[in-house]
């Protein structure tokens, strides 16, 4: 396996902060932190934050549960602003990027920034929000995103972002869920040219909900539904409020956001992430895996509906004090250079994207990356889904030039930060392998018992070994028997990623996806079963499965094979008008990017005895692999029916 760029990206190597921050070099971190991980992180903990009371026990566990820094006392909005105030106020924290070209770019200085958060708090606070109530974020990539995030951790509030995507019955049962007093919105964004409605699907989710406001950035100056009591204007308010705003002073244990994410059941999970342990790995991951400088300009393409947004678009870079670009819009609109134009004209020197953004990009007419000078880049990343070897080598060579080396990140919504790949300056940078633990952390590879697999090339499940990292969940929002089931029962004594994983001859992991029923499609994780909910609220439809097939730019799509009601009817359905309908279903009920690739009408869907619906059997249909299991089967019949059925639609 060829390593790329080690000798080269050992000069960017971040040695120099991590001697004075970490006291320790190179070579020697990882061996140090695996010696003592507890006393590892409390050194970091200490050297990377600013904390108001030094806590008196640094890690607690009895699992499933777990506790970072007991008694430690933070805000994270001070981290992220007040304390660079002093050494940096004029410094860029935030440059976002408007769609439409013949609108100017915003660019906020921490001071500036600093202000509008202090003022956005006091919005909330006179609107009776105070310490652990949850507010609901429906928001596009803007800047108010930002300052309503941290306006929320400044007075100890708990955000819940939910994607722009997503359809007003998703919003709803997030806001239901987390019973938010407010929601953030706005009245739309520009994508692809077009302005996109937000504030319609915003009201009609609120109906019968616990929120009392809804405060809406006009994005495109609409005007604002009444009562005037309650929509108010966002950035109205902002102005006509007090500029100081003393942080709430919070447990370092304190929830500092969910986030809700598909889980194996229909129903999406509310992640819980702390206060100190989070804001201790996003600091340090953000630092150490991209090497973060003073003069950097870190673009992370995520949207802040995903974890990847909230960790690496906004906080990581502004824990760091490094500046963050965030941009509204999509990578082909006007045309496919956009990104390569926005990172020539930013001088952009990280950038964080996945690997589906990658494949597509790749497929463009490569005269148009060539036009734009990348030579501002150091450091690239991915994170996700698994990148292949050809995606990683394009992004390597056309992107990065051959200088800067590709760190692809493994992670996950639960876990906060990233854990598995390897660091700029260490090493080794291989296509298609995350590589090591970061470190202070430890994740095996273990089979179906929970028996650790040493051997090299035996793929089996990758589970983290506690102590567990600072930043990962603490639980799912009033449901803690989800938490236990999801992901300490198989293993007991290991947090279990639903990932499955390889060892390289090296000792290094190699992802292969995912073990359970969620999908990767385009990098957005969501499951089968939440689908196939959706889908079975048609009113012509008894029964649904649904499956992912890989996708060359997407990784994956989902294929939904539906059963109807009453057999006499079927022949009377003209099944695009019925493909259509249902990818509206998904669309309300969801959102777009869960829209199925294609619905397949059949008669029956291959069961086990006990009534499993055997989605692998299926997915080998659709992949035209040999189905295997097929003697444990209820039906045999049902797959030679459904291979007719798909061999037709060929
Ligand atoms: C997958 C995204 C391969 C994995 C941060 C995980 C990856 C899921 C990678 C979490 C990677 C993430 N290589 N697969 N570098 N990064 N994944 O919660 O299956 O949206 O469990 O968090 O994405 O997705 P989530």
């Amino acid at each position: 396996m060829v390593n790329y760029v080690t000798k080269k990206s050992n000069k960017l190597m971040p040695s120099k902060a991590m001697k004075k921050i970490a006291h320790l070099d190179n070579k020697r971190i990882y061996k140090e932190a695996a010696k003592n991980p507890i006393k590892f992180w409390e050194k970091l903990a200490t050297d990377g934050l600013q904390w108001e009371k030094k806590w008196t026990k640094a890690y607690e566990q009895k699992l499933p549960y777990f506790k970072w820094f007991k008694g430690g006392k933070i805000n994270f909005s001070k981290n992220c602003l007040d304390r660079h105030l002093e050494n940096q106020p004029d410094k860029l924290a935030l440059v976002w990027i408007p769609e439409p070209t013949k609108e100017k770019p915003v660019k906020l200085t921490y001071r500036q920034l600093h202000e509008k958060v202090c003022k956005f708090a006091n919005v909330l606070r006179k609107n009776k929000i105070k310490k652990g109530d949850v507010i609901s974020i429906y928001l596009p990539m803007v800047p108010e995103a930002l300052i309503a995030m941290l306006a929320c951790t400044r007075i100890g509030a708990i955000h819940s972002v939910v994607f722009s995507a997503f359809s007003s019955d998703a919003l709803k049962a997030r806001i239901q869920d987390g019973k938010a007093k407010i929601l953030i919105t706005a009245d739309g964004y520009y994508r692809r040219g077009e302005k996109e409605d937000l504030l319609t699907k915003a009201k009609q989710a609120i109906k019968s909900t616990t929120v009392k406001k809804v405060i809406v950035v006009s994005r495109l100056k609409k005007k604002l539904p009444s009562p005037k009591s309650k929509f108010l204007d966002f950035n109205k308010e902002l102005e006509s409020a007090e500029p100081t705003c003393e942080p709430e002073i919070m447990n370092s244990e304190d929830p500092l956001f969910i986030l809700y994410t598909s889980g194996t059941t229909g129903k999406p999970k509310g992640v819980i992430h702390d206060t100190g342990g989070y804001a201790t790995q996003a600091y340090w991951t953000a630092k150490w895996n991209f090497n973060l400088r003073d003069d950097d300009v870190m673009w992370c393409t995520a949207d802040v509906g995903w974890v990847t947004g909230h960790t690496y678009a906004f906080y990581g870079p502004l824990l760091n004090g490094a500046t963050t670009l965030i941009y509204e819009g999509s990578p082909d609109f006007p045309d496919t250079g956009r990104w390569w134009k926005i990172i020539q004209d930013n001088k952009v020197t990280v950038f964080y994207t996945a690997p589906t953004a990658i494949r597509m990009l790749q497929k463009c007419d490569p005269k148009i990356i060539k036009k734009h000078n990348l030579k501002s880049l150091r450091i690239l990343g991915t994170v996700g889904e698994p990148i292949d070897r050809d995606a990683w080598m394009w992004y390597f060579k056309k992107v990065g030039g051959s200088r800067c080396p590709v760190i692809d990140t493994w992670w996950q919504t639960e876990t906060g930060g990233t854990l598995i790949n390897a660091l700029p300056g260490i090493g080794p940078f291989i296509p298609t392998v995350s590589g090591i633990s970061f470190p202070g952390t430890k994740h095996i590879i273990v089979d179906e018992k929970g028996k650790q697999i040493k051997k090299p090339n035996v793929t089996g499940n990758l589970v983290q070994v506690p102590p567990l990292a600072p930043g990962m969940l603490h639980g799912v929002w009033k449901n803690p028997k989800k938490y236990k089931e999801t992901y300490w029962k198989r293993f007991k004594k290991y947090y279990d990623t639903s990932d499955g994983a390889f060892l390289t001859k090296g000792g290094l992991i190699r992802i292969t996806g995912r073990t359970d029923d969620v999908m990767k499609v385009a990098g957005h994780r969501m499951t089968t079963a939440e689908l196939e909910n959706a889908i079975n609220d048609h009113p012509r439809i008894n029964e649904t499965a649904v499956v992912p097939v890989p996708h060359k730019v997407k990784g994956e799509v989902p294929v939904a094979f539906v059963i109807l009601k009453g057999k006499k009817d079927a022949t009377k359905i003209n099944p695009e008008q019925l493909e259509k309908e249902v990818k509206k279903l998904t669309d309300q009920k969801i959102g777009p990017t869960s829209r199925p690739a294609k619905v397949f009408i059949v008669p029956a869907l291959p069961k086990t005895r006990s009534g499993k619906i055997m989605r692998r059997i299926l997915k080998a249909l659709l992949i035209d692999e040999e189905p295997k299991g097929l003697s444990t089967l209820l039906n045999p019949k049902s797959v030679e029916e459904i291979k007719g059925i798909i061999k037709s639609s060929q």
